[in-house]
């Protein structure tokens, strides 16, 4: 009896860490599914320059561990605030993913200038307090893969459908050119129609299946 009862504490204990994490961060550990997952990979290049891949937010890590076999030259790293799912992700690379990390903390707080590549799956609000910081730290031209929520005033360089049942949209961009005003987050994309892209949450605007 003690056992179950220290047992149903435990699984409350997670939830609640889970939920508070959830509100305090608008988006909870939602895992990229099976379907979106090869979606991701339809639309990534085989090569990418120089740099390391960033995955913000990478919940309980499997993107990351997908992304670290699919381009084995380059180092991936994991940023998540959540401890749960960043302690599960740390453990399933326990025996030796030699180019995968998981480091816990705030993704806003790192410098993201040398990324050859940033992957995300966020909600709005994230995404909107993320767009500024793309546009003013990372080198013109650099590929940013988002699914399911857009960059606001990104318009997307390729997008996927993918044949999940939300029909989920995966949106590859390339970091635009930045202007003084884009940088400080006041405005969008000076060299792309900040018009066209909808808004976040938006259903891809050019689609290839
Ligand atoms: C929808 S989940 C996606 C998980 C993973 N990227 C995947 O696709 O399987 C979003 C994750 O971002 C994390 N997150 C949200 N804001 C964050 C921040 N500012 N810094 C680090 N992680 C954050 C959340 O805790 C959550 O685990």
């Amino acid at each position: 009896m003690t056992a179950e009862i220290i047992a149903l504490f435990a699984g409350l204990g997670v939830i609640a860490l889970i939920f508070v994490f959830t509100l305090a961060n608008s988006s909870p550990p939602t895992p990229t599914g099976p379907r979106v997952m090869r979606a991701v990979f339809r639309l990534l290049p085989r090569r990418l320059p120089e740099g390391a891949i960033v995955e913000l937010g990478s919940g309980w890590g499997g993107l990351a561990i997908r992304l670290a076999e699919s381009y084995p030259n380059h180092d991936v790293e994991g940023l998540e605030v959540s401890p749960l799912p960043w302690l599960v992700a740390r453990l399933r690379t326990l025996g030796g993913s030699r180019n995968v990390r998981f480091r816990y903390g705030d993704f806003m707080r790192r410098d993201l200038s040398g990324a050859a590549l940033v992957v995300c799956y966020l909600a709005g609000p994230q995404m909107r307090k993320l767009a500024p910081k793309l546009a003013a730290e990372m080198r013109p031209g650099t590929l940013v893969l988002s699914h399911t929520f857009q960059l606001p005033g990104w318009r997307p360089a390729d997008t996927v459908i993918a044949d999940d049942i939300y029909q989920s949209p995966v949106y590859l961009y390339e970091v635009p050119d930045q202007t003084p005003d884009q940088a400080s987050g006041a405005v969008a994309v000076s060299s792309q129609d900040a018009t066209g892209a909808g808004s976040d949450g938006d259903k891809a605007s050019n689609t290839r299946a």
